[in-house]
């Protein structure tokens, strides 16, 4: 997730609401986590982190409830993509077994960051069809919550979409977009970010008569994957998406809803094709 960060903060430290900031313990944890992050060259082999036992309880937990309300709200794209991944649920996973699995599947590619990093960053490594993820996660305090993307988000929302090759394609394309739309200018860019928050971060679409989450965001947040219904579901719509803010902190009030997947597929597509042209 693009996550804004605040600049007034040092590399490793937290906002004064993160769940870890007055855990001494979880704060060195974090930042010598992140360190592996920082220290890994790209195409180098991704380096283990050894998860503790409290680290691997709290993604086995978070794991294991979302991937039951998965099978309620989660589109099938995304099922079948999890499915293909098959990522283990009792311990964290390894980026580097994430990544050799994806690549299998897909041709993506994730590497490890050490935790936010610029925005064009993020999307311009998703044009070498590579996904920048942190290895850090969540506070054992609140399971259910983070405020930062952390492993969690990365990979339960991420990287089990990017197992599906029609949606590596799209985040491919997504960062050819995002460097074109960079070129022209930040009021080019800002428009692209937020059709990528309202479509591959919170997007939502109609299947079987029911309306199921593709974002990232909502399919690896336990709370808001229960509520997303109630939100105000816009049809789909790239020119109000392009144009509306959002805020990070709170469940999205207005969500947009493609037609079908194959719709949303051949939509956002175009949409990320014609970006800057
Ligand atoms: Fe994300």
């Amino acid at each position: 997730m693009t996550f804004s960060s605040s600049p007034a903060l040092g590399q490793y430290e937290l906002p004064d609401d993160h769940p870890g900031v007055s855990d001494a313990a979880y704060r060195s944890r974090r930042a010598a986590i992140a360190e592996t992050g920082a220290a890994h060259r790209s195409g180098d082999p991704i380096p283990d982190v050894e998860y503790t036992r409290e680290e691997d309880d709290v993604w086995h937990v978070v794991s294991r409830e979302l991937a039951a309300k998965h099978q309620r709200y989660a589109c099938r794209a995304y099922l079948s993509g999890a499915g293909d991944l098959h990522l283990p649920s009792e311990r964290v996973p390894q980026l580097r077994e994430v990544d050799e699995r994806v690549h299998a599947l897909s041709g993506f590619h994730i590497e490890p960051v050490p935790g936010l990093v610029p925005t064009m960053v993020f999307y311009g490594a998703l044009a070498r069809r590579t996904f920048l993820s942190t290895q850090y996660i969540r506070h054992h305090s609140v399971p259910f919550y983070t405020p930062e993307p952390d492993v969690v988000h990365e990979i339960i929302g991420h990287a089990n979409m990017l197992a599906n090759p029609l949606l590596a394609d799209l985040y491919e394309a997504a960062g050819h977009a995002s460097l074109r739309a960079s070129a022209q200018g930040d009021e080019a860019l800002q428009a692209f970010s937020k059709v990528f928050w309202f479509t591959l971060e919170f997007g939502v679409l109609h299947e079987d008569g029911e309306l199921k989450a593709y974002g990232a965001g909502l399919l690896s947040s336990y709370g808001e994957i229960d509520v997303f219904r109630a939100a105000e579901v816009r049809p789909w719509d790239l020119d109000q998406m392009a144009t509306l803010d959002y805020d990070i902190t709170q469940y999205q009030p207005v969500l947009f809803a493609a037609e079908s997947f194959d719709r949303m597929v051949e939509d956002l597509g175009a949409y990320f094709a014609s970006v800057g042209r």
